[in-house]
């Protein structure tokens, strides 16, 4: 239903678009047609992954996805992780983590060390792994409510110059092999 409202109100844009897919499927995400066309991964992108890796078990490989798409990302792309953690309140994460339990995708807590492994291969742009509203707060506005508030770290990483190394085609990697974008 999202997807649809999505297509509607995107209609008539030619630099937005949504795609349907599972993030515990990259591949499927990366080699769609629709966001081939639109962005050209030779060049320096943004992903945005908020809040929405604490919804992959640790069985699902959310290390291996994010490295997965750090691996289209040219050097000078940029990763946004936010992701929820235990570390400040521990026993509201436990009752969280119990609530969604019972839900269609559970919620996976993580130290404030998991989620930094998430962004090896990247340079963390600095002030580093934080709560969001310590992630330079704006004085002029709401700032840092007080530590721990939103029980969720955010980061920004860098793809380094040196990252890549070159042509990545691997084997089942939905036919990207050869197209127009060599580094693929
Ligand atoms: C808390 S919302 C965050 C949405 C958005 N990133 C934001 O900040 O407003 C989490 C989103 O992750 C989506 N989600 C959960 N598991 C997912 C998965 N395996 N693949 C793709 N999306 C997923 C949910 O459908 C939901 O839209």
């Amino acid at each position: 239903m999202v997807h649809a409202h999505a297509d509607a109100l995107l209609a008539d844009q030619t630099a937005t678009l949504a795609v349907l897919a599972d993030l515990r499927q990259p591949e499927v995400i990366l080699g769609h047609p629709a966001l081939r066309r639109l962005l050209d991964l030779a060049r320096p992108v943004a992903v945005l992954l908020v809040a929405v890796l604490h919804f992959i078990r640790d069985a699902e490989d959310p290390a291996g996805i994010v490295a997965r798409l750090r691996d289209t990302m040219a050097p000078g792309s940029y990763l946004v992780i936010s992701h929820a953690t235990g570390d400040f309140h521990p026993h509201a994460g436990a009752k969280v983590t119990e609530v969604y339990g019972q839900a269609s995708a559970p919620l996976v807590l993580r130290s404030r060390r998991q989620i930094e492994r998430f962004f090896d291969g990247f340079d963390l742009v600095e002030p580093g792994l934080v709560e969001p509203a310590a992630w330079r707060p704006d004085e002029q506005g709401q700032g840092h409510r007080g530590r721990g508030a939103g029980g969720c770290y955010s980061g920004v990483g860098r793809q380094p110059a040196s990252a890549r190394a070159g042509p990545r085609d691997e084997p089942g990697s939905q036919g990207l092999a050869g197209q127009e974008h060599p580094r693929w």
